[in-house]
């Protein structure tokens, strides 16, 4: 299970998570993992785009955590990962740096829980990607996953 943030205007007009330029990055980030799309399951922290994209606040993401709650208990995954600060800060109910959760497992509702970079933020800052694919890679290994082996 995949949890970001929360839908941007892409999403919000298709009702989907992640199918704008970030989604795509995911796209990719989840197929650089041997899996599919249709395998994984996508949340956002807030399900509602907040006014010009800000980033969500605390009341707002605290009304919205019931549902990501229910999600987490009917999906019941064995590995999360949260996609930037606002989905592990709110997920793992702790306010610290990424760099800080990065790196190590976090436990969420039985779930095993990674912290990586958020998909806008490797498209910002793409040197970031390698720190990302660390993460990924973990994750990889905790649940026997293989790469696919490139064309
Ligand atoms: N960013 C997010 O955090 N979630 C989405 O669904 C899309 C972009």
């Amino acid at each position: 299970m995949f949890v970001g943030e929360g839908p941007g205007a892409d999403e919000d007009a298709s009702g989907l998570p992640f199918v704008g330029k970030a989604g795509q990055l995911l796209n990719n980030m989840i197929a650089a993992m041997g899996l599919k799309r249709e395998e994984v399951y996508i949340a956002n922290i807030v399900k509602c785009r907040p006014p010009g994209n800000r980033t969500p606040e605390f009341i707002e993401a605290t009304t919205c955590s019931q549902f990501l709650v229910r999600q987490i208990d009917i999906v019941h995954p064995e590995v999360i990962v949260a996609l930037g600060a606002t989905a592990a800060t709110y997920l793992l109910g702790v306010k610290q740096s990424l760099a800080s959760l990065r790196g190590q497992w976090h436990s969420v509702r039985g779930a095993k829980v990674a912290v990586t970079y958020h998909p806008a933020f490797l498209l910002r800052d793409p040197r970031q990607k390698a720190e990302a694919w660390k993460d990924l890679q973990r994750v990889m290994a905790e649940m026997h996953l293989v790469a696919p082996k490139r064309p």
